[in-house]
This record gives structure tokens, C-alpha cells and sequence, in this order.
């Protein structure tokens, strides 16, 4: 559960009052609660306590370097994906020794700087990936430690655009070339192959679709455990979270409310798989993303105009598909509740954004309390994958972030100025 909830009828982040956040620092703001990402980084690690094991956060869902600093002072390592999250996590005082480094496209550069910074491990997604690790550590004269990433061809039974784990999408290697590639990496004198890694999809809800995956490749990590002396087996990321309604319940009880309902939890997940995952002896990595950090954060918005059409009420907000893209992106629901709560009548909605575009609408036709001009709401469960994604589409500035903890909060990223939209740009000298 997260830390979000009414006191009377006022939102509050923890011991802090949402509406304040807004008046002191305008909108749209993001604003996370440090005791949620604590808490859901913790029932994580304490259900898997009985394992050798280490959670990765994925940083592409949240790498404002507050939120990386409260991770990394609990012991986080960091699923990353870029030389540019690895040098978030040296800035915001985590542990480079504690970083995979994931993705189909890792530059020269990026090996070199993550070599040098010595990540735990590479996650490769081919051979030609493989060859150049090989080749850019005998240059430096290191051994890169490697996990090739096994693509297990099991539906994750999630949306399209977030699924990863079959042969329709471009990670991995095909379950089936896993041992010929291991033979072949063997052989490359610069690479310790140190694991081995698979992720399914993202925002998957059930237990189902990892116990597949990870029964179908299990016979396979042991017996490559056994022949290359593997030290870990990374089970990624993919833990759903609750979008639909959940302020609205009120439930305070909601971790007892999951585990009755057939919604995943840490309990859960840990309960099915680690029986599984125990025999290999092996150190089991997990790569959560959206679970530590998506019901941690909020963006808040202003209402600027309410527009009647014959058919539709529109809420036009001051943010934008710019600063949360998800509904957009992936028709994704994001629940919208007033900052003061209000009683009577609800209307259906459509809340949209000032952005040119049909597709900037965070609802459709969604029932709403009625609000008016200056009125304040918040988009809620938007710590993952919401600001990290944030443009400056249509020259607005990126939204400021703030971070909460019990009664202290504090602005862990300035708005961005105007001008630093077009900082790095330049009329050409034959314009001038
Ligand atoms: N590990 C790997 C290799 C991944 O590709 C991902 C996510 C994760 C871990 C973390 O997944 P999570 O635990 O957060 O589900 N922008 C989309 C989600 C994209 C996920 C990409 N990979 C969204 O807003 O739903």
C-alpha cells in the first residue's frame, strides 16, 4: 500500500498535505513518498530474506537521484540500461559493484565507462554483443563479467507494448541457442561468465507467467551453473502494481485486502517461486521497477478551464502527455481524485492536457467529482515510468519533483527554466 490517503478531505503524502506541495511549488508536480518506496523495497527484501539474494532497482522507472539515494542507503543494487543512469547512481551515492547493465544497444563507450566502473555484471542480448564486451575489455586490459540474457519465449500476459519474454521481441537469445552461445563465450579469453538473466514483460500481475519462465530455463541454469561455475541467476523484473481505484476503498488494511484477492504481493511471489529457486545455489537477482517506485508518486495538476461540448466534459489540466505519457502511450489507467475531496454528484470526465495532439487525455468518460478552474487533482501511481519519460513537447519545461518524508519534504528537482528547454540549440552562423 502506499502513502497516499485522505485526512478528512485532504490528500496527504505521509504528514504532509498535497494541496500545501502544490501552493508552495506549483504544478505539475511529481511528488514521491520515501516511506513507500522504503516500504515496498523492504517487503520485497524481507520475503526473499531466505534466499542469497540482491534486488536491483530498475532505474528506468525512476532515476530522480533523491529516490536512487534512499534506494542505494537500503542496500539497493541497480538495474541499469544507459553509461548516463550508471553515472545517476555514482551521483546519487550508490554502488556501481552492485549495477547490472541491461539492453540490446550498449555503445563502445559505454562498455569501456561501465568496465571501468566495475558493474557486477553485463546483460548480454547477443553474440555480436558478446564479441565487442570481449574486445573492449582485452583493450583494457580487464575481465568483463557477463550474464547472457535468456529469452524464454513465455506470454507475460501484459500489455503488447511491455512484453519482452517471446520471440516476437528484440531481447535476449532464444532459450533454444542458450548453451551453444555459453560454449562459445567460454572460449573469449576477456569474459567471466559470472550469470544468467531473464525478464518476461512489465506490470504483470500474477505469479503464473514468472513460475513458468523460471521452471522452463531452471534445468538449463543448473546445468550451466554446473559447467561455467555461474554465481547468479537473475530473474528480472515485471512485479505489477494495483492502478484501478485504490484510494477510493480507503482500505488501510490493503497488503491482507491483496493477498485475499488474487492480487500479486511480495509474500506471493517469494511463496511460489523461492521453493523453486533454492536448489541452485545460486545468488538470485531481482530487477523491480514499477513495484518500489510506481504508487510511491503522485503528479499533481491544476485545473485550468472546465469546457462543455454537446457530448463531452472536458477538464482541461495544466499537465500534459509531456509529463506523463503512459495513458497516451499504453491506454493506461491512472486514477484521478481532487486534492480536497468533494461530495455529491460525479460527472463524467474527460481530463485532457493544453498539448496539440487528440492523444493528450489522461481519461475518457471517467466519473468525477465536479471541479472548476484552479481546482487541483492528482494522477496517482505515476512514480514509474512517469517522469523519467517526460518531453519538453510543445517547449514545456520539465515538472519539479518533491520528496516526502513523514512531515519533511523537500524539492528533489527544481521545475526547469524555460530557457533551458533550448539551452543547447543555436541559430546556425549563415541564418544570421
Ligand atoms: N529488467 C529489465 C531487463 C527490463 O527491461 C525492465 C523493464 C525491468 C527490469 C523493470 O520492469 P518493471 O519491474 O518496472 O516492470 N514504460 C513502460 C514499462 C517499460 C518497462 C521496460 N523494461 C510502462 O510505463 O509501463
Amino acid at each position: 500500500m502506499h502513502d497516499f490517503r485522505f485526512v478528512g478531505n485532504k490528500l496527504f503524502c505521509e504528514g504532509v498535505s498535497v494541496g500545501s506541495l502544490a501552493k508552495k511549488f506549483g504544478t505539475p508536480l511529481y511528488v514521491y513518498s520515501q516511506h513507500t518506496l522504503t516500504d515496498h523495497f523492504q517487503k520485497l527484501d524481507r520475503a526473499l530474506a531466505p534466499l542469497d539474494h540482491l534486488v536491483c532497482f530498475a532505474m528506468k522507472s525512476n532515476s530522480n537521484l533523491s529516490v536512487l539515494r534512499v534506494l542505494a542507503n537500503l542496500g539497493s543494487g541497480f538495474d541499469i540500461v544507459s553509461a548516463g543512469e550508471l553515472q545517476r547512481v555514482i551521483a546519487a551515492g550508490g554502488d556501481p559493484c552492485k549495477c547490472v547493465f541491461a539492453g540490446v544497444g550498449k555503445t563502445v563507450a559505454e562498455i569501456e565507462f561501465a568496465l571501468k566502473a566495475g558493474v557486477y555484471s553485463f546483460n548480454v542480448e547477443s553474440e555480436p554483443e558478446l564479441q565487442r564486451i570481449n574486445q573492449v575489455a582485452a583493450k583494457l586490459k580487464k575481465i568483463a563479467p557477463i550474464a547472457v540474457r535468456i529469452n524464454p519465449n513465455v506470454a507475460a500476459k501484459t500489455h503488447a507494448k511491455i512484453t519482452t519474454g517471446t520471440y516476437e521481441n528484440k531481447f535476449g537469445i532464444a532459450f533454444e541457442e542458450i548453451e551453444g552461445v555459453y560454449a562459445r563465450a567460454a572460449k573469449l579469453k576477456n569474459l567471466r561468465l559470472r550469470g544468467v538473466q531473464m525478464h518476461i514483460g512489465s506490470q504483470i500481475t500474477e505469479t503464473t507467467p514468472f513460475e513458468l519462465a523460471v521452471k522452463k530455463v531452471l534445468p538449463l541454469v543448473t546445468r550451466l551453473k554446473a559447467k561455467y561455475a555461474l554465481e547468479f541467476f537473475s530473474i528480472g523484473g515485471g512485479l505489477g502494481i494495483v492502478y484501478d481505484p485504490m484510494l477510493a476503498s480507503g482500505d488501510p488494511a490493503w497488503w491482507q485486502t491483496a493477498a485475499a484477492k488474487n492480487i500479486l504481493t511480495p509474500q506471493k511471489y517469494a511463496d511460489r517461486l523461492m521453493p523453486l529457486l533454492k536448489p541452485p545455489g545460486l545468488k538470485i537477482l531481482l530487477e523491480p521497477g514499477r513495484f518500489i517506485s510506481g504508487n510511491a508518486g503522485i503528479l499533481v495538476t491544476r485545473v485550468e478551464y472546465v469546457k462543455r461540448t454537446g457530448k463531452k466534459n472536458f477538464v482541461i489540466v495544466d499537465a500534459a502527455m509531456n509529463d506523463l505519457i503512459r495513458p497516451a502511450f499504453y491506454d493506461a489507467y491512472h486514477e484521478i481524485v481532487p486534492l480536497t475531496k468533494k461530495g455529491g454528484a460525479t460527472l463524467k470526465s474527460d481530463v485532457v492536457g493544453p498539448i496539440c495532439e487528440s492523444s493528450d487525455s489522461f481519461c475518457k468518460d471517467r466519473p468525477l467529482p465536479k471541479v472548476g478552474e484552479g481546482d487541483h487533482l492528482a494522477l496517482l501511481s505515476a512514480g514509474a515510468y512517469g517522469f523519467v519519460m517526460a518531453s519538453t513537447y510543445n517547449a514545456r519545461p520539465l515538472a519539479a519533483e518533491v520528496l516526502v518524508n513523514g512531515k519533511k519534504f523537500a524539492v528533489c528537482r527544481e521545475r526547469q527554466p524555460v530557457k533551458e528547454i533550448w539551452a543547447g540549440e543555436k541559430v546556425v552562423a549563415w541564418l544570421k
